[in-house]
């Protein structure tokens, strides 16, 4: 498996697999790669000849009271990882080689974003974008892999693929879990012993929401006022927002009569994160 840190060195290899007739998965992550995205590389491999992992933390997606400084990196680690999942190329770039000197090229979008974490995180669906569309670009591939975990991201790229005809399948894979459920995370690590503990309100609130909707029950602010009370009971944890929208269109819905989100981010102490499940997976 190769590590390549430019943009020349990624088209080349790709070039050459195109010769060769080879199909080309893409999964974008931020590093500090864990079971989660294992999955993603899994998936890739299972559907394509060959796959590139990218590992950039993308400092357009962060607003300047957030995280990008202390966000976890470790390249020798999801290198080992990467690579006994069976990636091909990693694409590890330095900021400057994503975003030059004079960098004035953005992807935007609308109503999908204004929503959820769209509302507590306003620059950052820009900024996923627009790495997003460079990665796809640089790579070129057929396929490109997310997680469901970030689910608005997901129904992000849908759209931006769809709006502007990207010819690029975008596969969305299930949330891993630890067996407590806490659904698997690079910001997990921010967590103290008891912040950990504590982290695991996030899927049991959604386990009793799940329950809700398998007994019949379709009004959507019943649901999300039992979710949010059980998270109330941890003193840990802060509520950001509990929402369900409708899965496509990410804008709130009253009942339960399309395919739907619930979706939610909760601060534990200082760390912000999010949890969801689609109705579909119910
Ligand atoms: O999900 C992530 O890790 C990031 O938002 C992504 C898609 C790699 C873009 O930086």
């Amino acid at each position: 498996m190769k590590v390549v840190k430019t943009i020349a060195e990624v088209r080349e290899q790709v070039k050459q697999w195109r010769a060769e007739g080879l199909t080309v998965g893409l999964v974008p992550t931020m590093g500090y790669l864990h079971e989660g995205h294992a999955s993603l590389i899994d998936a890739s491999c299972k559907d394509n000849d060959r796959t590139v992992v990218s590992d950039f933390v993308n400092p357009m997606q962060f607003s300047p009271s957030e995280d990008l400084e202390s966000y976890p990196r470790d390249l020798a680690h999801d290198a080992e990882l990467a690579e006994a999942h069976g990636c091909d190329m990693i694409f590890n770039p330095e900021p400057d080689e994503m975003y030059h000197k004079n960098f004035s090229s953005f992807v935007d979008m609308t109503v999908l974003t204004e929503e959820l974490c769209g509302i507590s995180r306003p620059i950052h669906f820009r900024g996923v974008c627009t790495v997003v569309n460079k990665l796809f670009n640089i790579v070129q591939p057929d396929r490109a892999y997310f997680g469901k975990k970030d689910a608005q991201q997901l129904a992000v790229i849908r759209h931006m693929a769809d709006d502007l005809n990207m010819n690029i399948e975008i596969v969305g894979c299930p949330i891993i879990r630890e067996n407590d459920g806490l659904a698997k995370s690079s910001r997990n690590t921010y967590l103290n012993q008891d912040e950990r503990k504590a982290a695991v309100i996030l899927s049991k609130s959604l386990e009793a929401g799940k329950s809700l909707i398998r007994n019949g029950i379709t009004d959507c602010g019943k649901i999300i006022t039992e979710i949010k009370s059980i998270i109330d009971s941890e003193p840990l944890a802060r509520i950001d927002y509990v929402k369900i929208v409708d899965a496509e269109t990410i804008q709130q819905i009253e009942t339960l009569d399309k395919l739907a989100l619930c979706a939610m981010a909760v601060y534990i102490g200082k760390t912000r994160l999010i949890d969801n499940f689609f109705t579909e997976d119910i």
